[in-house]
């Protein structure tokens, strides 16, 4: 049967990511693609958002501080070519074309562009469609310093450099963003007619657009509306500028989903925030890693809150700390935690368990119920249900050299300024007084005593001052 379809699959898309250059404005000894957004490297964001793409292969770039960007990002499916020395983008680009194969479409992006969105990209790549140059480009009020899109009606005719452009050139408000897709092998043999004679003495990757018209390339321009997404980072107050709005975005896009919000602007989320309904947060929090808050939990001002799950109800009270790096935390269903309270990784808390001020949990289950609520510490330690854990006591976890577990069964009750001395397992119901160092285990239902007898001496005298001779 004929078939009129000879279009085929599309091209395989290959990323090429420019993240050599030194970023003088920062003024910083860190290379500025590993500056952070969002508690992110910059180009972190980049490569996240290139993978969702499923490129075939995707290469970085890099000079400037190469072997820390290298070690920072290195992983499978990533090559690096590095530029050494820095003369421009077109240079960049030119150092991984051995690596490009010539039936792809390459996207350029750079990396220090962090909040450009996949679908924009995968709607550039359908522009190029593997036989045109698409550039991706956006209207600002302010062009200064961009590459302007020069074009003759309709027609894209060239890129001209902010620096290299004319008075009539420099009221142009259309900008190229630095990111293009083309089809390889035109790349290719225009990156290796590039010269460096221009304002900048550099190798101009936006040369090529004039060559594709030359060689009658069809150009377009694939125009956004959101200056975010291709925003540069040069300096100090532009990566603040950017977080800013970032986090506002991120917190519209929670209030959206129903979250309450105290103030939109202050709040930071630096990784993924989960929430189901009716969740409550108060000013000032920091969210990292990956967080889940469960229906009605609700968050006080001023907390740091990462690597964590909070289940339904449970409330976390101003001025608390969590952090499960790693093997993250757990605070069970209408568990109330703080003010001033700090959960370490590995801490789990049952439904209803009660840790308040300046108490601090480290690899340690509470059950149901449990109650820690003042100034304690409870470490590699498994705690029943329905403990109550008494003011000032702690688990002497730590010989100097081993870690060793307490074990505290269901319905203990642990007077105030108690040392558990571990290895050592307190019996269901039994109950330890004030002040006892317990370095054995005690009996259920027991009471144990382990501190010096009290001694009262009648008619003690209190020695007097001696006259000065
Ligand atoms: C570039 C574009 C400009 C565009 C602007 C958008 C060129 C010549 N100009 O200008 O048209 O409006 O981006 O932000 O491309 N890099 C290297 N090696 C180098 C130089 C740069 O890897 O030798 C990397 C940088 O690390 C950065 C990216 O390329 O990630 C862009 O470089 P930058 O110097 O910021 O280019 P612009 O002058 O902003
Ligand atoms: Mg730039």
């Amino acid at each position: 049967m004929a078939t009129d379809n000879l279009a085929g699959p599309p091209p395989p898309v290959d990323v090429v990511i420019m993240a050599a250059g030194k970023g003088t404005r920062m003024m910083s000894s860190l290379p500025k693609v590993l500056h952070r957004l969002a508690g992110l490297p910059l180009i972190s964001h980049v490569l996240h958002t290139a993978r969702s793409l499923q490129a075939r292969n995707t290469v970085v770039i890099t000079g400037h501080g190469a072997d820390a960007v290298e070690a920072a990002i290195g992983g499978p499916g990533l090559q690096f070519a590095r530029q050494m020395p820095q003369l421009g983008t077109g240079h960049a680009v030119q150092q991984a074309a051995p690596l490009l194969a010539d039936d792809g479409v390459v996207l350029v992006l750079s990396g220090d562009v962090p909040l450009i969105h996949a679908d924009t990209l995968r709607a550039l790549v359908a522009a190029c469609d593997g036989k045109r140059l698409a550039l991706l480009t956006i209207q600002l009020n302010d062009p200064t310093g961009y590459g302007r899109v020069v074009r003759e009606g309709d027609a894209v005719r060239a890129i001209v450099e902010h620096k290299d452009a004319s008075d009539a050139q420099r009221t142009i408000t259309e900008v190229y963003s630095g990111i293009m897709a083309a089809p390889a092998r035109a790349l290719k043999s225009w990156l290796a007619r590039l010269d460096n004679h221009n304002a900048q003495g550099e190798f101009y990757l936006t040369d090529v657009v004039g060559m594709a018209v030359a060689d009658g390339m069809e150009v377009v321009a694939h125009t956004i509306a959101d200056p975010l997404q291709v925003a540069g980072i040069n300096s100090p107050a532009q990566l603040a500028e950017l977080e800013r709005a970032h986090q506002l975005r991120t917190a519209q896009a929670l209030m959206e989903r129903g979250v309450r919000l105290q103030d939109p602007a202050r709040l930071d989320v630096r990784g993924t925030l989960e929430c189901g309904s009716d969740v409550e947060i108060d000013v000032n929090c920091v969210f990292e890693g990956h967080v889940h808050l469960a229906d009605g939990v609700k968050i006080g001002a001023n907390c740091v809150i990462a690597h964590c799950a909070i289940e339904r109800g449970a409330v976390i009270q101003a001025f608390t700390h969590i952090d499960g790096e790693k093997v993250g935390v757990t605070v069970g269903e209408n568990a109330r935690v703080g003010p001033f309270a700090r959960l370490r990784p590995g801490a789990h808390l049952g439904a209803e368990v009660h840790i308040g001020n300046f108490v601090e949990v480290k690899n340690a289950t509470l059950a149901a119920g449990s109650k820690a609520n003042h100034l304690a510490y409870v470490g590699d330690a498994s705690v029943g249900e329905r403990v109550n854990f008494g003011a000032g006591s702690i688990t002497a976890n730590y010989d100097g050299v081993n870690k060793h577990r307490t074990v505290i069964e269901a319905d203990v009750q642990v007077g105030s300024n108690c040392v558990l001395v571990a290895p050592v397992t307190l019996g269901a119901g039994s109950t330890i007084g004030g002040g006892s160092t317990i370095t054995k285990d005690t009996p259920a239902g027991t009471l144990t005593v382990a501190r010096g007898k009290q001694v009262s001496v009648a008619g003690w005298k209190r020695p007097v001052k001696k006259p000065k001779p």
